[in-house]
């Protein structure tokens, strides 16, 4: 409908599905599929009415990394000057919330793109990885800075040295994902949990994302400084009136999501 070839956008309610859909190439990330989950997220993040973005894949693979036949011609002076993925910077600036939920293969730029997400959730079918060093090259779409805060140096090291790859059970005991469920309940459970999400108040919900992403970008005085600076912020939204009052009726709260 909004003539994306290499994604399927679904809305229900309040939350957004985003489907990468290049099953061929186990979704394999060209500059098109950038452009359109860019674009796509980026109108979804401008509607009040959208508080939650779920993004998945296949069952076979969330991504399979970045697209290795279109980059395979590529020399220096185009990668620096087209700026090559840094489109995908865009996404880890969206102020909705996202949810990866991840089946099968996520490797390379499919591991960065699920950790440019907010909330990650595996499938017990899913398999993490940044196996680029085979390739004679490096992670590139943040992998290497996300990976060792999620995990760890020594596991970062040794995967992207190595390239070897991590099941569900590994990474959900190494901190990589929140949850594993059964791979024929992933989409219902992330829907779910987006559900959830888009059913709290919007503001808020923004409110607590750039809070826990600040702890990435400074020091703890300094993020508790700022967490406190939009805790006080809150009580100027009718949310926050609505939210208390309803507790304190004993009934659910009706959020205006302003
Ligand atoms: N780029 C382009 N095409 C890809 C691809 C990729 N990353 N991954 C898979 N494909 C294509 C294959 O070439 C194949 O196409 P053809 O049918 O035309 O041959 C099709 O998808 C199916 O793949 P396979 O036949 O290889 O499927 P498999 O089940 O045998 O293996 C796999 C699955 C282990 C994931 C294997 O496809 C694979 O190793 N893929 C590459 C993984 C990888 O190296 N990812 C990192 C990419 S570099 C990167 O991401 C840089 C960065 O940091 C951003």
């Amino acid at each position: 409908t909004d003539g994306y070839e290499t994604i399927l956008v679904e809305r229900t309610g309040r939350t957004a599905l985003l489907t990468l859909n290049r099953p061929k190439a186990l979704n394999a990330l060209n500059l098109r599929l950038m452009n359109e989950v860019v674009a796509a997220t980026e109108a979804l993040d401008r509607d009040p009415e959208c508080g939650c973005i779920v993004l998945t894949g296949s069952a076979k693979a969330f991504a399979a990394g970045a697209d290795i036949k279109e980059m395979q011609p590529q020399d220096y002076p185009e990668m620096y000057l087209s700026d090559w993925f840094a489109a995908w910077d865009r996404l880890g600036r969206l102020r909705t919330p996202t949810i990866a939920a991840v089946a099968g293969y996520a490797l390379g730029g499919g591991c960065e793109l699920a950790m440019l997400c907010d909330v990650l959730l595996a499938a017990d079918t899913a398999v993490f990885g940044q196996p680029e060093i085979k390739l004679g090259v490096l992670p590139g779409i943040g992998g290497s800075q996300r990976l060792t805060r999620a995990v760890g140096k020594a596991k970062a090291m040794e995967m992207c040295l190595t390239g070897r790859t991590m099941d569900a059970v590994e990474a959900e005991r190494a901190g990589l994902v929140s949850r594993v469920v059964p791979a024929d309940e992933l989409r219902a459970e992330a829907l779910a949990v987006a559900g959830t999400i888009a059913g709290m108040s919007r503001p808020v919900a923004m409110m607590v994302k750039e809070a826990v992403n600040r702890s990435f970008e400074t020091t703890l005085a300094e993020g508790v400084h700022f967490e406190r600076r939009l805790f006080h912020a809150a009580f100027a939204l009718a949310d926050q009136k609505e939210g208390m009052t309803a507790f304190v009726d004993k009934r659910p709260p009706r959020f205006t999501h302003r």
